[in-house]
């Protein structure tokens, strides 16, 4: 299937392959594209203290912030393997971590390692969300 993303895709796919993941054997990259049209590429980066691991996402997210950007416009996803028929989603506090920098119709693109899935909205993974805007801001 055509890619709905491909630089974003490309970009994923390439910072993949850095992943720290010794624990779980589980690689995922993850792409951004901000407001600036700039794009802040992620791996996971396990830990040997288990719970201290981080996600793709949020080293993508941390990347995008540090350059001086705030808004996401659309996140490119990929992780496990090519036919696993296993979708690679956001886990819950990443769903949580894309809210903060995204609108309800941002698209999250789903790949597993080299095969377009499915591309979801934030609102579609993140009903009823808390943001921003709960606290006025
Ligand atoms: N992981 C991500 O980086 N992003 C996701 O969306 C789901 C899970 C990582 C965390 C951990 O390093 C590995 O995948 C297995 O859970």
């Amino acid at each position: 299937m055509t890619s709905p993303a491909p630089d974003l895709f490309a970009a994923a796919r390439a910072t993949r392959a850095h992943s720290h993941s010794p624990y779980s054997g589980f690689k995922v990259g993850a792409a951004i594209r901000s407001e600036s049209g700039r794009i802040h590429a992620g791996c996971n980066v396990e830990n040997a203290a288990y719970p201290q691991g981080q996600c793709a996402e949020a080293t993508a997210i941390g990347l995008m912030v540090a350059s001086g950007d705030r808004r996401i416009t659309e996140i490119v996803v990929v992780g496990g393997d090519a036919g696993s028929g296993v979708m690679c989603t956001p886990c819950g506090g990443c769903r949580q971590r894309i809210r903060e920098f995204a609108g309800p119709d941002t698209p999250i693109h789903i790949y597993d390692a080299g095969e377009y899935r499915r591309t979801f909205t934030l609102e579609e993974l993140l009903p009823f969300s808390f943001g921003p805007d709960n606290l006025g801001f």
